[in-house]
């Protein structure tokens, strides 16, 4: 564990009970995905922690440059080639009031463990998903600690035998508990766009890249969630997920019940740029 200037062992590394991210959830995260003992996309991910510090002005000290190298020497310190790296950042340590404190240095932490990828069968097979109201805050492209929602949102999806909840705002489809979601129309792939209502993930971007790379139409539009439940695929993407069909919705069948060509092309192709990371 990397905590404020330290490298530690894992039950070494401890934070104060006034640190604003206990107390407030006020603070941004992110995690990376290491595939071949390489971070995954690590600069579009910096990119993403840089964004979402200035979304809730937080100013990074180490800088994301700095980060990023710290990132890079965990990862070799761990030696496993597959891992994930999680880091946050927190305001930092003061008595709790919502405004900013004076003077405190944000907290900063980064951890590599072993990466917790869905296994090849469950890949192969598909998933379940729920739909859910999206009750998250009107700043879901920002990934900060406060993830209530999204919590509550996958502790049900569990519960109903599921792998992911997938919100639904004003009656369309916006993205998941720690997912985006596509789905494919004949032989259209569509994802909500990238608004302040979805978190614009690192895996729905190499994803759509990928899918336009190979020929396949990709439509970056809202769709409703009648439309979503009669999608011919669905497709879900993340960080820890990697590309995820999505073969039950609510309790029904999703096309024909297994994993569509276009999301197994999908996989495939996100399971080929990964293996050549
Ligand atoms: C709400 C939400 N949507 C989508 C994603 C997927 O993003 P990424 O592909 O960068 O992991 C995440 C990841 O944490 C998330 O929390």
């Amino acid at each position: 564990v990397y905590l404020n200037g330290e490298i530690l062992p894992y039950h070494e590394a401890k934070v104060h009970v006034d640190d604003r991210g206990f107390t407030l959830a006020d603070g941004i995260y992110d995690v990376i995905r290491v595939y071949n003992g390489r971070p995954f996309e690590i600069h579009r991910h910096m990119r993403h922690v840089a964004r979402s510090a200035a979304a809730l002005r937080l100013e990074l000290d180490p800088d994301v440059a700095e980060i990023e190298r710290l990132a890079r020497q965990l990862v070799q310190d761990y030696g496993e080639t597959d891992a994930q790296i999680y880091l946050q950042v927190t305001r930092g340590e003061a008595p709790r009031a919502h405004a900013f404190p004076k003077g405190v240095k944000p907290t900063t932490m980064i951890t590599v463990k072993p990466a917790i990828n869905p296994p090849p069968e469950v890949i192969a097979r598909g998933e379940g998903a729920i739909t859910l109201p999206d009750d998250r805050w009107g700043r879901c492209d920002v990934k900060t600690i406060g993830l209530t929602a999204n919590v509550l949102a996958r502790q049900r999806a569990n519960e109903a035998g599921c792998y992911e909840a997938v919100f639904v705002r004003d009656g369309y489809i916006t993205d998941c508990a720690s997912c985006n979601v596509m789905a494919v129309f004949g032989s259209t792939l569509m994802t909500a766009p990238k608004t302040n209502y979805i978190l614009g993930g690192i895996t729905r971007e190499v994803t759509l890249e990928l899918a336009r790379a190979d020929g396949i139409d990709v439509v970056e539009e809202s769709f409703r969630v009648e439309a979503f439940r009669a999608a011919d695929e669905i497709l879900l993407t993340g960080t820890n997920t990697g590309v995820m069909p999505i073969v039950r919705l609510d309790g029904a069948q999703v096309g024909s019940g297994a994993p569509g060509p276009i999301t197994r092309r999908l996989v495939e192709l996100f399971r080929a740029k990964t293996a050549a990371n």
